[in-house]
């Protein structure tokens, strides 16, 4: 795991961006996994920025509530159109986001995995952590063998989504997200973190056992993971220090 400290989101952003940029350029049709949210609210508009060929690229999104229609404001899927996919030249046809209108969630589900199997799998997953350590919406004590399926959110993770939903009684109580076995498949996993309120979650993540209570934990066990921090996410980390001289001291090779 490379655990990257910057000074601002922004900073933190710009070495994200420049790691999905050095992919899309290398493997034109890859197969990316996206998040939505807050944080990579800054990643999206700095690959549209890069004006990169994505007509080729393949994209998985990681969840969406159930019962949402997709052309509801706080839906993902007008999230995503809105914030990235209306930016960019990616395939209609390529896009796939979980459908909350479905109605045989766990059939639906089944076929997710089987689309993202059929291309190949997952080349870079990107990933936001909850408050409560969550990783796509796998809330605490999911399984960390689960593959995609229908989950009820927390009342903290309700919470926390009300400011997409103008008020929290409107946040879904269920939604349908790649289970942890889904992520842990993709071959390289990018983790971002920002502001002061992710910082007690990320420190159990990282640096706590690995354990369902906090589900990001689980991506110490991935064979290839970045994490890319501000210095407020970064303050509880307790080896912080290492991780800033471990990165200025990069080989030249393996700079990002
Ligand atoms: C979103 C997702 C979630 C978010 C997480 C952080 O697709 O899967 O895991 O990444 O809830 O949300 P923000 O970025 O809004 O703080």
């Amino acid at each position: 795991m490379e655990i990257i400290i910057q000074p601002t989101p922004a900073a933190a952003t710009s070495v994200a961006a420049r790691l999905l940029a050095g992919l899309i350029r290398k493997k034109p049709a890859a197969v990316l996994g996206l998040a939505t949210g807050s944080t990579p609210l800054l990643l999206y508009r700095e690959l549209i920025a890069l004006q990169l060929n994505w007509r080729k690229l393949t994209t998985f999104n990681l969840d969406e509530y159930v019962g949402l229609d997709p052309a509801h404001p706080a839906s993902y899927h007008s999230f995503m159109e809105e914030n990235l996919f209306r930016h960019v030249n990616i395939a209609k046809k390529n896009v796939h986001i979980p459908d909350g209108m479905t109605r045989d969630v766990p059939k639906f589900c089944a076929r997710y995995e089987k689309k993202i199997r059929a291309v190949g799998g997952v080349d870079l997953q990107v990933l936001g952590i909850g408050t409560v350590g969550h990783i796509g919406f796998n809330e605490p004590t999911s399984s960390l063998a689960s593959r995609t399926r229908i989950k009820t959110l927390t009342a903290q993770t309700r919470r926390d989504n009300a400011k997409f939903f103008g008020q929290e009684e409107a946040v879904p109580y269920h939604v349908i997200t790649m289970g942890i076995g889904t992520i842990m498949d993709a071959r390289h996993c990018l983790l971002l973190a920002f502001g002061k309120k992710k910082a007690r979650a990320l420190a159990a993540a990282l640096e706590g056992p690995i354990s369902a209570m906090n589900p990001a934990s689980v991506l110490q066990w991935h064979p290839k993971v970045t994490v890319c921090v501000d210095e407020e996410a970064a303050s509880e980390l307790s080896l912080r220090d290492y991780y800033r001289w471990a990165y200025d001291h990069k080989p030249g090779w393996q700079k990002i």
